[in-house]
């Protein structure tokens, strides 16, 4: 058995009518069960690569395989995938088409052909997961952009994928249905689903991803723990990130003799503060 979920090998892909590939050897393994974070510009392939996860969009070259199995992109071996892999897009609004709530939410069980007694029950446990029960009957159009966001995350939940993927999931909104939503997903995280997440939000991913892929043109520039990554500053300025405010404050701490390089990377400014409590600086 492997303990890859999703293995992408020198994919390349370019839109229709488009001479530029928007894939362009780009090559990725997936542990099962990890929380990666997916960075880079605009444009830098991440919406394609996340398309082509679940056969929306098929690659002209290069191979996808899944738990292992190519995929499959006949129509039953898609269901399958789809099954398995499911996709938060950035706009709430290009995925949601029921009148309803609950029977957005519905939807996706009931079309696979499950009893619609046990999707009343799942859609049920789901909304209320989500805080979403009050507003069950309510039309989908009527809602905020942070309740639709959420509704398209439970639109995916309802579906258990195993793979989860996460396109900008913050994008648009206010701080409280932020950390909403990442409260949500670190409950999905912690029940094992792998995530995929794209986020230009470096603080986050530094303090929320196992791994960091760095997509740069249409590939994968470089991968590794947010330390690695966060702490490559030629990189950064290549892909025009900003180091994360914990590792910055920690270099400058460093720098002026109040800490040891020597410690390991501090993940949060409590940890920090721990490092200078315990050198006896504060
Ligand atoms: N529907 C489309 N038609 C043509 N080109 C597209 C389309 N979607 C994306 N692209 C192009 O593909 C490249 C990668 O875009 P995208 O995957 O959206 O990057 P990212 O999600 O990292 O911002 C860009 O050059 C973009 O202009
Ligand atoms: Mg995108």
């Amino acid at each position: 058995m492997s303990n890859l979920l999703l293995e992408a090998d020198h994919l390349f892909f370019s839109y229709e009518g488009e001479s530029a590939f928007a894939l362009n050897d780009l090559s990725l393994k997936i542990p099962k069960g990890k929380k990666i974070a997916c960075m880079g510009s605009n444009g830098s392939g991440k919406s394609t690569f996340f398309l082509c996860c679940n056969g929306i969009r098929r690659p002209q070259k290069g191979r996808l395989l899944f738990d292992g199995r190519p995929f499959d992109y006949s129509k039953k071996g898609l269901l399958q995938l789809r099954r398995q892999t499911g996709i938060v897009f950035q706009d709430p609004d290009t995925q949601l088409f029921s009148s309803s709530v609950f029977q957005e939410i519905a939807f996706g069980p009931l079309n696979l052909g499950e009893a619609p007694e046990v999707v009343r029950k799942k859609t049920e446990e789901i909304m209320e997961r989500l805080g979403l029960s009050s507003f069950a009957d309510k039309p989908v159009h009527a809602l905020s952009g942070g309740q639709k966001k959420l509704v398209a995350i439970a639109d995916i939940l309802v579906m258990e994928p195993r793979l989860l993927i996460l396109d900008e999931p913050a994008s648009a909104l206010d701080p409280l249905h932020t950390g909403l939503i990442r409260d949500i997903i670190q409950g999905i995280a912690d029940q094992g689903v792998t995530i995929l997440m794209a986020t230009h939000d470096v603080d986050y991913a530094y303090h929320w991803a196992d791994e960091i892929l760095l997509f740069h043109a249409g590939r994968i520039l470089e991968k590794g723990s947010p330390a690695s990554v966060f702490s490559n500053r030629a990189l950064l300025k290549q892909t025009s990130l900003t180091q994360p405010s914990v590792l910055s404050l920690f270099f400058r701490l460093c720098e002026t003799g109040l800490l040891s390089p020597a410690l390991p990377m501090p993940r949060t400014f409590e940890d920090i503060t721990c490092y200078l409590q315990h050198s006896g600086q504060i």
